[in-house]
């Protein structure tokens, strides 16, 4: 009896071991890839400096850990204002904060990298006595264009000791005077590396057909809407532009109003669903849903949100009742992205794209992810602001 439960233990043990491999392999992010790319990054940047033509460089004070979007966002605009300045920016790899690892830029951010310098050759380049650390700060209005006059100086490396791109910036209509030249800088360099844009491809709610994207931002977001509720704060980046007036979801944004703020910053589901209404009754044509979201092990009531919402606009009889044809005949999300073994990393930006390519966008102008969206989208030729929501 007791030999018997012994070998019972021993062979579960091995059936864990055999069940902990599968799920490590299947999980585990593609060292390999990032080994090769971390390579080529410093071969390159490299290759570019020693090209002969002299070069002025920029060294920016960057965020350190926080959501990917948050990471990427900043990115965008600091090489912006590099270019808008004529300097190389010096990209430095992103934090992932799950792993609390240093990913190589390029693995996701290759219209970046190309004709950038990497930091690890940044002393090389710029050895510490040569460089010159600036502060720029000041109020959020004429920020974006004191940076500019600084990294148009003539001193050839610059460090930027503050962090510009606060939180108060970015949502602050001194971003406004940014877009006509960021919209631009997106449409010419903004490009996912082949590992996502394939992912994309595949991961496509049909291969085919128009289908709709929505953004349910819901996670930590209860808490951090009534703190935005108590400061009085509106919609972040690049949903405040004017030109997005129409898009926002009726009754109208009153910053001033905390229950306004509420219901734009964590809408009811069935605000939601008024907002998937009204643009499938607009688009009749469209019978397909991704639902981006954040649900994960510490915000599991995300799932039961987003299988309410699948349920929903699938129900005849309640779609009917909406007014539209209907209903919805594949409905995807966040959780039901085809990820191959090794490609977990990439799952956030495939959300991205795939919300970027949809024909029509239904977003939260409290995201930085939504308004990153919505930035990628208005970059594209031929975008169409009513085919935005935000709710
Ligand atoms: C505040 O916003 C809510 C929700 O939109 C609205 O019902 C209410 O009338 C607003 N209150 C004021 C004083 O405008």
């Amino acid at each position: 009896m007791l030999r018997l439960s012994f070998r019972l233990f021993g062979l579960l043990t091995l059936l864990l071991l055999f069940v902990l491999y599968y799920v490590y392999h299947q999980f585990a992010p593609p060292y390999t890839v990032y080994d090769t790319l971390t390579q080529s990054e410093l071969r390159e940047s490299l290759a570019l400096v020693e090209d002969r033509t002299p070069q002025k460089y920029v060294f920016f004070k960057q965020l350190q850990g926080a959501g990917f979007n948050n990471q990427v966002q900043e990115i965008l605009l600091y090489h912006h204002l590099a270019l808008l300045t004529s300097r190389v920016y010096v990209y430095q790899p992103l934090i992932w904060q799950p792993r609390r690892a240093s990913l190589p830029l390029s693995a996701f951010l290759p219209g970046v990298t190309t004709g950038s310098i990497s930091a690890a050759i940044f002393d090389r380049v710029c050895p510490p006595s040569e460089v010159k650390h600036v502060s720029i700060n000041g109020e959020n209005d004429g920020l974006w264009k004191h940076a500019k006059d600084v990294l148009e100086g003539p001193e050839r490396c610059i460090t930027v000791d503050d962090w510009i791109l606060r939180w108060s910036f970015l949502s602050s209509s001194a971003m406004h005077p940014i877009w006509p030249s960021f919209r631009h800088y997106l449409s010419s360099h903004f490009k996912w590396s082949a590992y996502i844009s394939d992912m994309t491809v595949r991961a496509r709610p049909t291969a085919i057909e128009p289908y709709m994207a929505l953004h349910l931002r819901r996670g930590d977001f209860e808490d951090h809407c009534r703190g935005l509720a108590s400061t009085q704060t509106g919609f972040t980046t690049w949903a405040t532009l004017p030109e997005l007036g129409g898009a926002v979801f009726p009754p109208s944004l009153d910053p001033t109003n905390s229950t306004s703020v509420i219901e734009h910053c964590y809408p009811t589901l069935q605000r939601i669903l008024d907002a998937v209404d009204s643009q499938a009754r607009a688009n009749p044509h469209i019978s397909s849903l991704h639902v981006l979201h954040d649900g994960a092990w510490d915000h599991p009531t995300v799932y039961l949100q987003c299988y309410k919402l699948e349920a929903a606009v699938k129900s005849p009889e309640r779609i009917l009742r909406a007014g539209w044809v209907g209903p919805m005949k594949v409905v995807t999300h966040s959780g039901t992205l085809p990820v191959r073994r090794g490609e977990s990393d990439w799952a956030v930006a495939v959300d991205v794209e795939l919300a970027v390519k949809a024909q029509v966008f239904i977003g939260n102008g409290y995201s930085s992810l939504s308004s990153q969206i919505v930035a990628l989208r208005l970059a594209k030729e031929g975008a169409r602001t009513k085919d935005i929501t935000l709710v």
